[in-house]
């Protein structure tokens, strides 16, 4: 059985969550490289309804705490918490359902953005999937928005289509990895 198992039904879930995260003298390294620690001692606190931009160089270890934010790993020492409850605690389905996240390297399948969408939350309404939409271009006025939706997915459209599946979500807490990773191909040329 895996130690982190996506699956399992056990755990806490928290009414009313505010989203205060908490990283507390966290300490990690990646298994595969366990003589490399990637954290000693690593501390943040983001109050909650607050937004933060994590700035550093290239390997500094930025998608690492949104890894271990999101429990793709545990920290060997120390904590993550929500709201003040750590978050090993929490029933793993429904911590994720609480964060939106536009990965760096965001995937989309080969169907409509609708589709794309829905995969952020399956029961979403059409005016969800319309507002969500909105809300990732920002600018689009809703009846073109409406006829986007039926359109197959197409390159340009791929952070647009993966912030919108963020923003589908119940929740308002959403978190980008992406949206300087052009500054970062740049760094890394
Ligand atoms: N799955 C992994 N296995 C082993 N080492 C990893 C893994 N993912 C990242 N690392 C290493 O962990 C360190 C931090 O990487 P991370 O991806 O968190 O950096 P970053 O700040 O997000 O970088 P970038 O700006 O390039 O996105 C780097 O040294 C990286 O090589
Ligand atoms: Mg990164």
């Amino acid at each position: 059985m895996p130690k982190i198992d996506s699956e399992s039904g056990a755990g806490d879930v928290l009414d009313n969550v505010t989203g205060e995260v908490e990283f507390r003298n966290v300490e990690f390294c990646y298994p595969s490289r366990p003589k490399n620690p990637i954290f000693v001692n690593f501390s943040l606190h983001v109050p909650a309804g607050r937004s933060v931009a994590l700035v550093g160089a290239s390997g500094s270890g930025k998608s690492t705490v949104i890894a271990l934010l999101e429990r793709f790993y545990d920290p060997s020492a120390g904590e993550v918490t929500l709201d003040g409850v750590d978050i090993r605690r929490l029933r793993l389905k429904w911590l994720r359902a609480q964060m939106g996240l536009v990965s760096q390297e965001p995937s989309l399948f080969a169907t409509s953005i609708r589709e794309n969408i829905l995969l952020g939350k399956e029961d979403a309404t059409e005016e969800e999937v319309v507002a969500a939409g909105k809300a990732a271009t920002a600018t689009a006025s809703s009846p073109s928005c409406r006829r986007a939706m039926t359109r197959r997915y197409c390159g340009g459209f791929l952070y647009v289509c993966c912030r919108a599946r963020a923003h589908v979500l119940p929740s308002p807490k959403s978190k980008s990895n992406s949206s300087f990773s052009e500054l970062n191909l740049k760094t890394k040329e």
